[in-house]
C-alpha cells in the first residue's frame, strides 16, 4: 500500500513525505510544482535513502487521478495542495477558489470513484475568524474569514464535513494549523518562498541573512503585552508528527474529525525577532509599519483535544523552532535555486 501525498514537494508536505519515507511507507507525491521545487524531494530521498514516486500534475486533472489510483494501491491521501498566499488571494480569488476548492473536489470525486476514503486535510486556524477570548478550541463555532484564502479553507472544510454526513466510510482528518516555522534539523529542507515571504519567520529570517534590509512590524498598538501581534508558532517536525497520529486515528473511525495543530504558546512579533536574533547571532533591524488588513490582534490554540484524542502534543520550543529555521537559511541562502 502506498500513501498518496498532494503538494508533497511544498514546505509541510516535503517534511511529511522524509517522515513516511523513515516510517516505511510507501509514497506518491502529486505536485504541480507551482510553489515547489523537486529537488526538496531529491533530498529527501537522499536523506531517507528510499525513494519517492513524484507525478508531476495538478489535483484539478480528473484524468491524471483516475490513472494515478488505477496504477497503485493508495490507502490514504495527505491532501496539502493549494495555494497560500494571502494577498494574492484577495486579487486573484477564482484562481484561489479553483484551485483550493475546485481542486479539492476533483480530489475527492476521483477518490471515491476509486473507493479510497480516508483523508487528512490541511486546513487553518483561519477558519475560526476573529476570536474574542484565547485560547481557542475545535467547539468553537468557525468565524468568518478575512480573505478568500481563508474562505477556500472554510468551504473545503464544510464540503467535507457533507461527504461523511452523506457516506459513513469516509474518515477524514481537518487539521487546523497554527503558524507552521522551522526546518528539518539536518537544514537540508525547509521553507523556500518564491517571492517576497508573507509570513513573518521566512521574512525575519531573509533579513538576518542578508537577502532583505529590514523588517515591517505591522503594528505596534495592538491590545497585546508588547503592542505587536501575537501568534502560536508550531515546529513544522511537530506538525508532521501530528499528521503521524492523525492518520492513525482516522484508520481506526470513521466521519469527521477535527484537531487543532499548534502549541497552546503565544509569541508577539518582538518576541520571535529577539529569539531570532539570539539563534542566529544577527541583527534583525525593524521598522514600526501600519496594521496590515486582515489581521488579527493574537491567536493561539487549545491543543489539548489533539493531546487526548492523539496522544499527540508539540515538544520543540521557540529556540528550537528559529535554530532550525536559521540552519536552513544559512545553508540555503537562495533557498533551493543554486546561488
Ligand atoms: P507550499 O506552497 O510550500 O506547498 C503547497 C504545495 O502544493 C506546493 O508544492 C505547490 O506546488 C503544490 N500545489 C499547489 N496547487 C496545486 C495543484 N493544483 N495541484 C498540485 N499541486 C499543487 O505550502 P505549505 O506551507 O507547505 O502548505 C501546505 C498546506 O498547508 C496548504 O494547503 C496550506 O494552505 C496549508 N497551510 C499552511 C500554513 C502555513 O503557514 N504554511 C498554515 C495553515 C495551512
Ligand atoms: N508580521 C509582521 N511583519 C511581516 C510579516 C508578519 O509584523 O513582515 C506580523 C503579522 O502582522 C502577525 C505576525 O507577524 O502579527 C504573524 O504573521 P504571519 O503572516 O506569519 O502569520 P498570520 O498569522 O498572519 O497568517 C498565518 C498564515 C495564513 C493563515 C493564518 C491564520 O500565513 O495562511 O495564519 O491561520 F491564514
Amino acid at each position: 500500500m502506498s500513501i498518496l501525498v498532494t503538494g508533497g514537494a511544498g514546505y509541510i508536505g516535503s517534511h511529511m513525505v522524509l517522515s513516511l519515507l523513515e516510517h516505511g511507507h510507501n509514497v506518491i507525491v502529486l505536485d504541480n510544482l507551482s510553489n515547489a521545487s523537486s529537488e526538496s524531494l531529491r533530498r529527501v530521498e537522499q536523506m531517507s535513502g528510499r525513494q519517492v514516486i513524484l507525478v508531476k500534475g495538478d489535483i484539478r486533472d480528473r484524468p491524471l487521478l483516475d490513472n494515478l489510483f488505477s496504477a497503485h494501491d493508495i490507502s490514504d491521501v495527505l491532501h496539502f495542495a493549494g495555494l497560500k498566499a494571502v494577498g494574492q488571494s484577495v486579487e486573484h480569488p477564482l484562481r484561489y477558489f479553483d484551485n483550493n476548492v475546485s481542486g479539492t473536489l476533483t480530489l475527492c470525486q476521483a477518490m471515491e470513484a476509486a473507493g479510497i476514503r480516508r483523508l487528512v486535510f490541511s486546513s487553518s486556524a483561519t477558519v475560526y475568524g476573529e476570536v474574542a477570548t484565547m485560547p481557542i478550541h475545535e467547539a468553537l463555532p468557525t468565524g468568518s474569514p478575512t480573505n478568500p484564502y481563508g474562505r477556500s479553507k472554510l468551504i473545503v472544510e464544510e464540503v467535507l464535513q457533507d461527504l461523511a454526513k452523506a457516506d459513513a466510510r469516509w474518515s477524514i482528518a481537518l487539521l487546523r494549523y497554527f503558524n507552521p516555522v522551522g526546518a528539518h534539523e539536518s537544514g537540508l529542507i525547509g521553507e523556500d518562498p518564491n517571492d517576497i515571504p508573507n509570513n513573518l519567520v521566512p521574512f525575519v529570517s531573509q533579513v538576518a541573512v542578508g537577502r532583505r534590509d529590514v523588517l515591517y512590524v505591522f503594528g505596534d498598538d495592538y491590545a497585546t503585552p508588547d503592542g505587536t501581534g501575537v501568534r502560536d508558532y508550531i515546529h513544522v517536525s511537530d506538525l508532521v508528527e501530528g499528521h503521524l497520529c492523525a492518520m492513525q486515528a482516522i484508520a481506526r473511525q470513521s466521519g469527521v474529525n477535527i484537531w487543532n495543530l499548534g502549541t497552546g504558546q503565544g509569541y508577539s512579533v518582538f518576541e520571535i525577532v529577539n529569539a531570532f536574533e539570539a539563534a542566529s547571532g544577527r541583527e534583525v533591524p525593524y521598522r514600526i509599519a501600519p496594521r496590515r488588513e486582515g489581521d488579527i490582534a493574537e491567536c493561539w490554540a487549545d491543543p489539548a483535544k489533539a493531546e487526548r484524542e492523539l496522544g499527540w502534543t508539540a515538544k520543540r520550543r521557540l529556540d528550537v523552532m528559529m535554530q532550525d529555521t536559521w540552519r536552513w537559511q544559512v545553508n540555503n541562502p537562495e533557498g533551493y535555486s543554486p546561488a
